[in-house]
């Protein structure tokens, strides 16, 4: 059962509601996260524990498993993390992990199953891979756990688009008509206009609709052909990275992925090589994450991480 949310981090935070019955929890959280997440989780009463993330984007399991009510697992760019090995290794059961799915619309594990679903809650949240103004999900997977009636304030609404994502929308749109790189110009200008949501709120956590233009986007978006084009764009940008000295954190593009971008490791050099050389595509690339408060903590290889996204 799939429930829309303005933003993913509200459909987060609900899932820690329910798992925690309302409740204040201790949710562990990857440290290698946008610093967004942790914020909406302590903007809504909960407490924050770190733990650590290896090269393999996976959880460090020869740590010590955290001490928590509910842990996050993150589908870093669309690639699957390691559920099971969390709960052999950590004893956490599925129904106390939240898989966040927020950058893997579409994509699934190697026995073909969806992220999102692979735990009692999931959450996805599309906006990041497809253009619309708003959208997150609260996967719910196990029918004993859907939310009877559907609170109608989650009802999709028509709200207006900013001028931002208007902005942004027709740029897209004649890009893809001119094969120009426009869009690469309107970041400019993006970046002073800055974001078509209020993200960055204390009460951002706080459940709100999605658009009913972005539900109606989704739903026209063809699963079939956008994984196609997001498999062809990561084989084809992968080699030109790799070429300017950028290290691929996913070498190996594993069937039933449906990558956000191409995720790689690189100095400021290989960073401006790698614009410099995708420029006429159009493609963002951008540092990810912006690391929570206490970032002076995160291994440096994290600092370096970079995007190239393919949000069209
Ligand atoms: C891994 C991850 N999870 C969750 C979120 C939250 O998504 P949203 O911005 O839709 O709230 C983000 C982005 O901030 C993210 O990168």
């Amino acid at each position: 059962m799939n429930y829309y949310f303005q933003l993913a981090r509200q459909a987060l935070c609900e899932a820690v509601r329910l798992i925690g019955e309302g409740e204040p929890s201790v949710i562990a959280v990857p440290r290698f996260i946008c610093s967004d997440v942790p914020a909406a989780l302590r903007d809504a009463g909960h407490d924050v524990v770190y733990y650590e993330v290896d090269h393999s984007m996976q959880p460090a399991l020869s740590e010590s498993a955290p001490t928590c009510d509910a842990l996050i697992a993150v589908n870093y760019f669309g690639f699957p993390s390691s559920i099971d090995d969390i709960v052999t290794a950590w004893g956490i059961g599925r129904d106390r992990i939240i898989e966040d799915n927020a950058h893997g619309l579409f994509s699934r594990d190697s026995n073909g199953v969806p992220l999102g679903t692979r735990t009692l809650f999931g959450v996805t949240s599309f906006r990041k891979s497809i253009r619309v103004a708003d959208g997150g999900i609260l996967h719910v997977n196990d029918g004993r756990w859907a939310l009877h009636p559907t609170p109608s304030q989650l009802d999709p609404i028509r709200r207006r688009a900013s001028t931002g994502f208007v902005l942004r929308s027709c740029a897209s749109a004649l890009e893809s008509f001119t094969h120009a790189p426009i869009m690469n110009i309107v970041r400019g200008v993006k970046r002073r206009v800055h974001h078509s949501v209020p993200l960055s709120t204390s009460s951002a956590w706080k459940p709100l609709p999605v658009s009913l233009a972005s539900v109606r986007t989704l739903e026209a978006t063809e699963c079939s052909q956008e994984t196609r084009r997001r498999r062809a764009e990561y084989e084809s940008i992968s080699p030109l990275i790799e070429s300017a000295g950028g290290t691929l954190l996913f070498p190996v593009l594993p069937d039933n992925v449906v990558p956000y971008g191409v995720p790689f490791l690189g100095d400021q050099t290989v960073v401006r090589t790698v614009v410099r050389r995708i420029f006429w595509r159009g493609n963002e690339v951008f540092s990810w994450p912006d690391l929570p408060e206490n970032s002076y903590e995160s291994s440096s290889w994290q600092k370096n991480v970079y995007l190239v996204s393919f949000l069209q």
